[in-house]
C-alpha cells in the first residue's frame, strides 16, 4: 500500500477462495472502503485489509464494515490490527490477542480478538 509505504505485492491465493467475502461500501459509484473475511479454521473468520479512502474516513464506514462482519459471523473472528490502531479495535469488541510483531511489510500489528458476548 502506498500510502503506508509499504512496497511488497500484498497477494496471496485466498482472494478467490469460495469462502473468502470481500465487502466494500460505495459512494457515488464509488468504492470508499474495503475489507476482506477469510475462513480461519474450522470454526472461524479473519478480518484483513481494512481500508477507506482518505476522503471518507472518519465517518465510521470502516467501523460499519468490521461490526458487519461481527453481525454476520458466529465463532472465533480475529484480525492483526496495526498497533496503533489497536484501541480502535476495543472500541468495537476485539482485545489483545498476543504480542506485537512486525508484519512482513516491516509495519508493528498486533494480534486481536472479538470477544462475543
Ligand atoms: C484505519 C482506517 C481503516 C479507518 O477507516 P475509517 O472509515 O476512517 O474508520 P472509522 O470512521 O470507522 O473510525 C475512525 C477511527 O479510526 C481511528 N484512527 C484512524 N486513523 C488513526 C490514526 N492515525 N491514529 C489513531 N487512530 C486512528 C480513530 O481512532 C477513529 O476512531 P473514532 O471513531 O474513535 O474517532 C483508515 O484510516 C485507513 O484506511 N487507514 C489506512 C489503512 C490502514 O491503516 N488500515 C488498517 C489495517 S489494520
Amino acid at each position: 500500500m502506498l500510502e503506508q509505504q509499504s512496497f511488497y505485492l500484498d497477494t496471496d491465493s485466498r482472494d478467490l477462495e469460495p469462502e473468502t467475502r470481500h465487502l466494500w461500501l460505495e459512494e457515488q459509484s464509488q468504492i470508499v472502503a474495503y475489507l476482506r473475511v477469510l475462513a480461519d479454521g474450522p470454526n472461524g473468520h479473519c478480518i484483513g485489509r481494512v481500508v477507506t479512502a482518505p476522503q471518507a474516513r472518519g465517518k465510521g464506514l470502516a467501523a460499519l464494515l468490521v461490526n458487519h462482519v461481527a453481525a454476520t459471523t458466529s465463532g472465533s473472528l480475529t484480525l492483526k490490527a496495526q498497533a496503533y490502531l489497536a484501541d480502535w479495535y476495543v472500541s468495537l469488541g476485539y482485545e489483545a490477542a498476543g504480542e506485537v510483531f512486525n508484519e512482513v511489510d516491516g509495519i508493528p500489528h498486533i494480534p486481536m480478538a472479538l470477544k462475543r458476548l
